[in-house]
């Protein structure tokens, strides 16, 4: 590992995601001893004018689960510097500052390494990475980086997307520049290569001659609140869709990469979405929900979606025909994200006139991560464990079953699961937060969980039309009341892409 002087410079350090997101994560990363007082120091730039004490007294409030001491030591290794993003002075003092901090850790044998997160709004970037080119470059004779950490929104279409990145690109190589997907940076998105690609029982059954249909679903149960400014000029296609679910969709879909090497695993990403065809608009439902426009910020006439589901067809061997159905909403009726691969119907099934639905392969990544199968099992005496060899879990369904089960001679089948849920699996576990993980890896210097610029390319490709088409008007969202579904549309649209809900069925999360 390399050893040095580290400085993480959080740029738009007074603004909600430094609060809430990226103090925080730096706060873990501390907790956990992965940044230390030995080495580390911790840097807020912002134009607000206030002193160190004020920003540490601004962060306290969002560091918890912890001990007052270990606040008040993080909080001791943050320093604020105050500037503009586009004049050199700011940038000059911040220089000044980091090599004062670079100096007096000389002890510290190894190189200097300069991480800069931007939680700053994407129109800066380019003049932020004008003056950190400019004044604040790593420039140890021992060696060492600069790194710039940067998030969505990478522009409004392919065009915006693609002057962002040469701009960026110009100044930067793309080894130095991780741009932030938090979805990656979940921990069941994070197993998704390891379940596809350690498991044999999967790997005969995932393609087109088994799977029917692939669901990737968001749902919030709660408005735009106090973001319609910015989520009105974005939607829920740019803010959900293109980057977390698609990044979650090439996961599913991707082929086997030659090895776990980060690039490797990237190019076999964007292999996937250059297979993507052209959005049908006849597979796309779009709607905004009632009550969306009264905020004030929000334009009377907006056609902004808040809810849409896109079905895309992926034009290769190993999916053609099969929809993946992309589904986000806000303001509905329950907060959750999971992936549903859904098996076709069991050829001259025998018991098809007493089944009530197909196999399905459930990935939730949140809230209550877990993973099941839901199977057809005989609605008997049923009491099951499988122990998978080599893989560190038992799926059991004896508990579940037992709220379905009913004693009785008649032959007769029930839909039940397998079910490897965290919460139950790995009691003491605390699972790390995304944005923990993925600053973890900028400082390892590992981009595999970070979109490449071929990739993000690649994904504005795919969703530019259909985007231009409902910025002009072209395609209307329908109205749903919130708490709901979302419109009745989306369920139809489901249905007609194949997609076979199973009434009645719901699957229970184990109990502790
Ligand atoms: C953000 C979106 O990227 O992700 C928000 O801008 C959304 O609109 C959030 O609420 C959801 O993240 P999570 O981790 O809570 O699913």
């Amino acid at each position: 590992p390399e050893t040095g002087c580290l400085s993480i410079v959080v740029l738009g350090a007074s603004g909600d995601l430094a609060k809430k997101k990226t103090f925080p994560a730096l706060f873990n990363l501390y907790r956990q001893r992965f940044l230390t007082s030995n080495d580390v120091h911790i840097f807020g730039y912002a134009r607000t004018k206030i002193s160190d004490d004020q920003l540490r007294n601004r962060i306290r409030g969002y560091l918890t689960g912890s001990k007052e001491t270990e606040v008040s030591d993080f909080l001791q290794l943050i320093k604020y510097v105050s500037g503009s993003y586009d004049t050199e002075e700011g940038f000059r003092l911040l220089d000044k500052e980091i090599s004062e901090h670079e100096i007096s850790k000389k002890s510290v044998e190894g190189s200097s390494r300069r991480l800069f997160y931007f939680a700053l709004p994407p129109s800066v970037y380019p003049s932020v990475c004008r003056m950190i080119k400019r004044c604040c470059m790593n420039k140890s004779d021992l060696g060492g980086w600069t790194r710039i950490v940067v998030e969505k929104p990478f522009g409004k279409d392919l065009d915006s997307a693609e002057e962002l990145s040469s701009q960026i690109g110009e100044l930067f190589d793309e080894s130095q520049i991780y741009r932030i997907d938090h979805y990656l940076g979940k921990e069941l998105v994070q197993n998704l290569l390891v379940l596809r690609f350690a498991n044999r029982f999967f790997l005969p059954l995932w393609n087109r001659d088994n799977i029917d249909n692939v669901q990737i679903v968001f749902r919030e149960d709660f408005g735009t609140e106090g973001r319609g400014g910015y989520f009105d000029e974005y939607g829920i296609i740019r803010d959900i869709i293109q980057n977390h679910l698609l990044q979650v969709l090439c996961l599913v879909a991707m082929e086997k990469p030659v090895s776990l090497k980060p690039e490797y695993i990237r190019d076999e990403k964007v292999k996937v979405l250059q297979s993507v065809l052209p959005i049908n608009d006849e597979e796309v439902v779009l709607g905004q929900y009632d009550g969306y426009r009264d905020d004030p910020t929000v334009p009377e006439h907006s056609n902004t979606p808040t809810f849409a589901t896109v079905v895309l067809r992926i034009h290769n061997e190993r999916w053609e025909g099969v929809p993946f159905i992309l589904k986000a909403g806000k303001a509905l009726n329950s907060r959750k994200a999971e992936i549903r691969v859904q098996f076709k119907d069991v050829p001259g099934d025998i018991f098809k006139c007493q089944k009530q639905g197909r196999n399905e392969f459930v990935i939730r990544l949140q809230p209550l991560e877990a993973i099941y199968m839901k199977l057809t099992v005989s609605n008997s005496d049923i009491s099951i464990m499988i122990a998978i060899p080599e893989v560190p879990f038992i799926f059991s369904v004896e508990d579940i079953a037992c709220n379905v089960k009913q004693p009785g001679l008649e032959m007769s089948t029930v839909q039940s699961e397998l079910d490897l849920s965290y919460g139950q699996r790995y009691q003491n576990v605390t699972i790390p937060e995304a944005y923990e993980r993925l600053i973890l890896d900028t400082i390892r210097g590992d981009q595999q969980h970070f979109v490449r610029r071929d990739e993000l390319k690649a994904a504005w490709e795919i969703f530019t039309p259909l985007l231009h088409r409902i910025d002009n008007g072209e395609m209307k969202t329908l109205p749903y009341k919130p708490g709901s579904r979302g419109p009745a549309e989306a369920d139809e649209l489901l249905a007609k892409a194949g997609y076979v809900q199973t009434h009645g069925y719901i699957w229970i999360p184990p109990t502790l």
